[in-house]
């Protein structure tokens, strides 16, 4: 969608929601903003506000279904919807250890049922006009399993075709849907990590490639493109070819769940 008026971020007290917050921040413009923390989620509205957005926050967590669909349809009588960006999303942190067994199950909680959760409440608000977009976060790690990040990848491959087939499902009603899967992005998950990431990229300059992204209604929205390309490689070979590779990367530790990538 071109212009969208009123935009609900999840996620959108930090990193990546923060920064499309902050791009899409104008008069005349309505953003609804969700995320755990109440402080950093208020310390991205009174910068919103600042650029002459009209805010509105919620601590509501996105695995609670029922709260967020009751908010969402409170802002949509406010604002009626036009963008909502399904954000929300955790990994197990950085280091040596993978993912334990409460993160595996806490991954897929908030970034397969949390984004489930967002995205058919927004279904249900934009279906009756048959008018609106609805953008879902999955990752280039959603190509192909990595050995230290088995639940983020498998949760972010679940989003992004579930995603994939929405659109073509929803497009019959007027809403229009797209997947977006960044490579490494800055937020406050991957300044964690303490190995190479290639390519990283500043979060502001991915909120204007989503942005862009989003104002074409492109089906999905993957970058940067060579780390895409090497991904999509990733995915085609036998995996009897990749897995000796894969296996070197470094893993995940069994730290408690952090919000990010
Ligand atoms: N950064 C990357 O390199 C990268 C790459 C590909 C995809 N992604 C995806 O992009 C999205 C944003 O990640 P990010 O890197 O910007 O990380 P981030 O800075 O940690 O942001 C994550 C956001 O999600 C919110 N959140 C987490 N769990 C939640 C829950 N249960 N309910 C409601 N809100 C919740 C956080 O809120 P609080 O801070 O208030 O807890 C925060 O606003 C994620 O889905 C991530 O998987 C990131």
């Amino acid at each position: 969608m071109k212009h969208p008026k009123s935009i609900l971020i999840t996620g959108g007290s930090s990193g990546i929601g923060e920064a499309l917050a902050l791009d899409y921040a104008a008069p005349g413009v309505f953003l609804g903003l969700t995320g755990r923390n109440r402080e950093r989620l208020d310390r991205v509205a009174a910068r919103c506000r600042a650029a002459g957005a009209e805010v509105a926050t919620a601590v509501v967590d996105v695995r609670e279904a029922d709260a967020l669909a009751a908010w969402m349809a409170g802002l949509d009588r406010q604002a009626p919807l036009d963008l909502v960006i399904a954000n929300a999303g955790i990994s197990a942190g950085t280091g040596s250890a993978g993912e334990s067994d409460r993160q595996a199950r806490d991954i897929f909680a908030v970034n397969v049922d949390g984004v489930v959760n967002s995205v058919l409440a927004a279904a249900a608000l934009m279906r009756p006009r048959r008018r609106g977009q609805i953008a879902i976060m999955s990752s280039l790690a959603g190509f192909r399993g990595f050995p230290g990040a088995p639940a983020y990848c498998a949760s972010k491959a679940a989003v992004r075709v579930w995603g994939e087939a929405l659109r073509g499902m929803l497009a019959r009603e007027g809403i229009e849907v797209t997947v977006i899967c960044p490579g490494y992005v800055k937020s406050p998950i991957t300044g964690r990590n303490d190995f190479p990431m290639p390519f990283l990229m500043e979060a502001d300059r991915a909120a204007g490639i989503i942005r862009r992204g989003l104002a074409a209604n492109r089906a999905r929205i993957a970058f940067p493109r060579r780390l895409f390309a090497a991904a999509w490689l990733l995915a085609l070979l036998p995996p009897a070819w990749t897995d000796p590779l894969l296996g070197r990367l470094p893993e995940k530790a069994a730290s408690e769940p952090q919000p990010g990538s």
